[in-house]
């Protein structure tokens, strides 16, 4: 009795106002920053809805939030620009858990309702005006996946504006990640393949291109999911094109986990209402497809960059590299010479593909130079090093590695995408 009363009191004098401690101190900050992931069906492993399913795990999140461990997020502080998916908690926020887990983690007299009702997983930006369903492909119960890859046809007639579009992810737990396409008619990209079924092409037939084909004409990505995606409009007054007779093209990653699962995702589409002022296109060409890891070597370095050829907004980063990644960092180096780092990656975590969208799209003038460097780490005090033995280059599987920074850029509606690049990007080679 004594040991319930103890943080009963003292959660009494904390507050001063005199009203004791209790679930609703930090229900807001598990419904703002937990839920989205923590609900049934969620990525993560357990709930935390409500009390009942909190209680057990209070030790362990006071631990993840002051450890700074949840809600995964791994920019680093003090970058130019903020980000607007930024998950970090506050200070208040880590605050107000450690005081209610101190004080014993009571229920105290809120109403006993969920922090959100049981989701049913349905669209989170509201009915699309166009769903994509993948068909349902069998992951088996382990083993390495290869890419899977789908092309759908998709019935526009005219050109089309999408101003958002949403991923609804079946099988969350075996989903590594899902990328959409768009493929024009005419585009070279998995030409030889058939529609509506799923394959399985060599890295030579992903990279074939037709001899000075234009790089959007060719393919665009319209969305990729990771896990903890959230979905979002890219921008108030921007979107992405899709023109009349294009298709989409899924690329599927899965990551057996121990159980069959028979996948079953769908892609939203959302229309612009009316064209929009600025187009958004994505872009995966700030690479290094040339990177050589030594064996054994904890700290490789590998650098990439690119000159823009015409001027474009920057609206989103994400980096990415397999296990033997360690950390990130994307610069912009400006026409007048100013230097600014626009991302910062410490510590990557392979298991968090994160888009880091920019609260405010960060301008790019002609001539600007975004380059990013990359840290491996190939020794064994990598515990995901699958081989220190190895030489690593570039390619698919997380046994081989990449460095992109995949870039998500804003243009006028009419501006020539092609534009932006000075030089053909280089495509990746078979090994
Ligand atoms: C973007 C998705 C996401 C968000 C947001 C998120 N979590 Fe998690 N959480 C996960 C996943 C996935 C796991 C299991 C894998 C792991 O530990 O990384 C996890 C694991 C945990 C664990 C167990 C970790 C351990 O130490 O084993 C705790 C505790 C936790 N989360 C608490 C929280 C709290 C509290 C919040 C909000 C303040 C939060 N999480 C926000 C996805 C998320």
């Amino acid at each position: 009795m004594l040991i319930r009363t103890l943080p009963f009191f003292f959660a009494l004098s904390a507050f001063g106002a005199g009203y004791p401690a209790g679930f609703q101190d930090v229900r807001p900050v598990l419904e703002a920053r937990c839920v989205a992931c923590h609900q049934p069906g969620g990525v993560a492993p357990m709930p935390l809805t409500n009390y009942r399913e909190v209680r057990p795990w209070a030790s362990a999140i006071k631990e993840a939030v002051v450890a700074r461990t949840m809600p995964p997020w791994h920019a680093a502080k003090g970058s130019a620009h903020a980000f607007r998916n930024d998950r970090s908690l506050t200070q208040a926020e880590v605050d107000a858990v450690v005081k209610w887990v101190d004080a014993g983690s009571p229920e105290g007299g809120a109403v006993a309702v969920d922090v959100r009702p049981a989701a049913d997983n349905r669209w989170q930006l509201g009915k699309p005006d166009v769903v994509i369903q993948v068909p349902g492909l069998k992951v088996p119960k382990s083993g390495v996946q290869p890419y899977n890859f789908l092309i759908s046809t998709l019935h526009i007639e005219h050109d089309t504006w999408v101003r958002a579009a949403e991923f609804r992810i079946d099988q969350t737990q075996v989903v590594h990640h899902m990328n959409a396409f768009v493929r024009e008619p005419g585009s070279s990209y998995l030409a030889d393949f058939p529609h509506d079924q799923i394959f399985v092409p060599s890295v030579t037939e992903r990279g074939k291109k037709r001899a000075g084909e234009a790089v959007f004409a060719r393919r665009q990505l319209l969305l990729g999911y990771e896990p903890g995606y959230v979905p979002m409009p890219w921008l108030e007054g921007g979107a992405k094109l899709i023109k009349a007779g294009s298709d989409i093209v899924f690329e599927m990653h899965f990551n057996p986990n121990g159980k069959e699962a028979v996948d079953h995702s769908e892609l939203g589409l959302y229309f612009a209402p009316e064209p929009p002022r600025q187009r958004v296109l994505a872009i995966d060409t700030l690479r290094d497809l040339d990177l050589v890891i030594p064996p054994q070597d904890p700290n490789c370095v590998s650098k990439a960059s690119m000159t823009l050829g015409s001027p474009a907004k920057l609206l989103s980063i994400q980096p990415h590299m397999h296990v033997r990644g360690k950390g990130m960092e994307v610069r912009a180096t400006y026409p007048d010479g100013r230097r600014e780092v626009l991302l910062s990656v410490p510590k990557y975590d392979f298991n968090w593909q994160t888009t880091y969208v920019l609260k405010e799209p960060v301008d790019l003038p002609k001539g600007t130079v975004l380059d990013s460097t990359a840290w491996f780490n190939n020794s064994p005090n990598n515990a995901f090093n699958p081989d220190p033995a190895a030489t690593v280059h570039w390619g698919d599987q997380t046994t081989d590695e990449m460095h992109i920074a995949f870039l998500e850029l804003v243009i006028g509606r009419d501006a020539n995408p092609e534009t932006l690049f000075v030089a053909a990007p280089k495509m990746p080679q078979p090994k």
